[in-house]
């Protein structure tokens, strides 16, 4: 963990939040390659949780709502942690809204949830969607936990990625294995190996109050076996619990069969900072290579924050500073994350590069130009994990790389 945290910051993937005031316990900021990191999970989620479905609508709700939102969902009398002494504290995090003596009391959403529920009637009424569907969104959700700790995966400010899908209760069962299937892919999907991935079936008494099956599916982080994701069935509680407490009805009508109902629910919900985590720690190696240590991050291509980075060979050759430049244009304008690194010799380059996590590092050398005559316009791709090196035209390294990180 040490050496993450360290890479993180000295790589500008994470800083510790307000670090030049001593931090704040629990927060930490994304940097430069954190942002687009955190981006590229992200949108390879929306992409598979919503955009590749004709049944998932997004929605980007409030993160302050009516505070009997919560009452209604329970959270303001359950969702505590226990105190040293044994008192029961409730973890959500209270502001005001309004001012003097018209002020009122919210609360910053523990969960994104919510505001996909209390969104249900708008969905249905807007877009007319036929039973199942479902609403995702991305967004930020708070709680003071007790003891923030391991850096990234315990916060005071989160961001999740979470599902709420909408079932006739006979087929909960059916949608639970579908996005437990789901779930799996998109572990996949980012990298993380298999084995370090395990279900946990949590028993009666230790879910969540709203819950009457969850799985964990959790990680072999460096400090333990922990949560990463959860998958609960919620059932119809939060969608009558807010019926209940809203008077609005809350129900799905069945056209053709006649019949009108409360849907149950699914809900896959995924910690982006968590899943961070997890990529870093199974991304991280350490080899020998050309007789020195050197540690990089083998992150699948289609999340690496920089697909490829081109070098001129020399940095004070004008004709092989514009020719790399000029690879550079055209190669970014077919593919996003591709950097220009002039810093430094070339060992240094490669470092930096495989530090960050780069698949591919492209140098434009004298044969570029032609020094060489039948190598003129080729140029060298060098592979992150191996260390290999081919020499291909530009036409082949823009295929390969496309073909790789999409
Ligand atoms: N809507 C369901 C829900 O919020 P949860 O198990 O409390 O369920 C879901 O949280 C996911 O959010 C967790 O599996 C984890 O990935 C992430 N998460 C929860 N608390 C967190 C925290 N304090 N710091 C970072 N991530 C957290």
């Amino acid at each position: 963990m040490e050496k993450i945290v360290s890479l993180c910051k000295r790589r500008g993937f994470v800083f510790p939040g307000s670090e030049i005031y001593g931090g704040l316990a629990g927060t930490y900021d994304y940097g430069p390659y954190g942002v687009v990191l955190k981006e590229n999970v992200e949108n390879l989620w929306l992409q598979m949780f919503r955009d590749d479905r004709d049944d998932m609508y997004g929605v980007d709700a409030a993160i302050l709502m009516n505070p009997k939102v919560w009452e209604a969902s329970g959270h303001v009398q359950t969702f505590a942690d226990q105190l040293a002494d044994g008192k029961m504290f409730n973890t959500m995090f209270k502001t005001s809204v309004g001012a003097g003596e018209e002020s009122s009391t919210v609360y910053m959403r523990p969960e994104t949830a919510g505001g996909m529920f209390v969104n249900f009637k708008n969905i249905a009424d807007s877009m007319h969607p036929k039973l199942p569907f479902g609403i995702a969104q991305i967004g930020k959700a708070f709680r003071n936990e007790i003891a923030p700790r391991d850096f990234i995966f315990r916060l005071r400010e989160l961001s999740q990625m979470e599902v709420e899908y909408f079932v006739k209760s006979s087929d909960w069962e059916q949608a639970f294995e579908e996005w437990r299937k789901m779930m799996h892919l998109f572990a996949t999907a980012i990298g993380l190996p298999q084995d370090m991935v395990h279900e946990l079936e949590v028993p009666d008494g230790e879910r969540a109050h709203y819950s009457k099956r969850t799985i964990d599916f959790e990680f072999d982080y460096p400090f333990g076996r922990k949560e990463l994701w959860g998958l609960a069935y919620r059932t119809d509680f939060d969608l009558s619990a807010h019926a209940g407490a809203s008077g609005v009805e809350l129900s799905y009508i069945d056209e053709e069969k006649k019949e009108k109902y409360i849907p149950h629910v699914i809900e896959p919900s995924l910690g982006v900072d968590r899943t961070i985590l997890a990529i870093l720690v199974s991304a991280y190696r350490e080899d020998d290579m050309g007789g020195e240590t050197r540690s990089y991050l083998a992150l699948a291509p289609r999340i690496a924050p920089v697909k490829a980075a081109v070098f001129p060979l020399l940095k004070n050759k004008p004709e092989l500073v514009a020719k790399a430049r000029e690879i550079y244009s055209s190669l970014k304008s077919q593919v996003s994350g591709i950097q220009f690194d002039d810093n430094g010799n070339i060992g240094k380059r490669y470092r930096r590069q495989d530090e960050i996590g780069t698949p591919f590092c492209i140098t434009i050398d004298f044969d570029t130009l032609g020094e060489t005559p039948n190598l003129k316009d080729t140029v060298t791709l060098r592979h992150r994990d191996t260390g290999e090196q081919e020499r291909l035209t530009v036409a082949e390294v823009s295929s390969r790389i496309l073909s790789a990180t999409q």
